[in-house]
């Protein structure tokens, strides 16, 4: 990563925080197939540790979000880095602080689904590959991955 840029991470709090988070994960991982900005939201928003990267304290540049599916499982959903920021360790700054998350609440186990061309990213972060899981917009085929803490 080039040193002079400065990547800080931090939750969401204001409403316009909100607006700006769930308008890059959408961006990112929905827009290309569905203009439905509904569809980048799911049932556990209100209970999740949401994370947003900036860069020198004023560009959002990457998201990611974790939620427990029991105490002892939890699973990432919706990370995103902006295309332009890629292959500079954001993601892998997003990945590390929702970990920690989960180790500190007492999780065993991470799971997720992920996209065929991120598996090398999480494979890069330990993560095994269990097998295919859910298709979305009839293409988007993800595969399912774990890691135990
Ligand atoms: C997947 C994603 C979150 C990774 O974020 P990132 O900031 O680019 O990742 P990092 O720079 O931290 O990558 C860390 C390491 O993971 C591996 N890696 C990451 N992206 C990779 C790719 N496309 N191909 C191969 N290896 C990759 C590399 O080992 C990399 O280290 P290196 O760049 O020093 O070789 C990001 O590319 C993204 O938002 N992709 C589009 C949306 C998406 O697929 N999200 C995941 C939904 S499951």
């Amino acid at each position: 990563m080039d040193c002079s840029v400065k990547i800080e991470l931090r939750q969401p709090v204001t409403e316009q925080d909100f607006q700006l988070y769930y308008d890059l994960r959408w961006r990112i991982l929905r827009e290309p197939w569905t203009r439905a900005r509904e569809s980048g939201q799911d049932e556990h928003e209100q209970n999740a540790f949401h994370i947003m990267a900036w860069q020198d304290g004023a560009l959002l540049v990457g998201v990611g979000r974790l939620h427990y599916n029991s105490p002892e499982e939890a699973q990432i959903r919706y990370m995103a880095v902006e295309k332009a920021y890629a292959r500079r360790g954001i993601g892998s700054l997003i990945l590390r602080e929702l970990e920690a998350n989960a180790r500190s609440h007492g999780a065993r186990r991470i799971v997720l689904n992920a996209r065929e061309e991120a598996i090398p990213f999480y494979k890069t972060h330990n993560y095994q590959l269990l097998g295919q899981t859910s298709t979305l917009f009839d293409s988007l085929v993800h595969w399912r991955m774990a890691k135990e803490l």
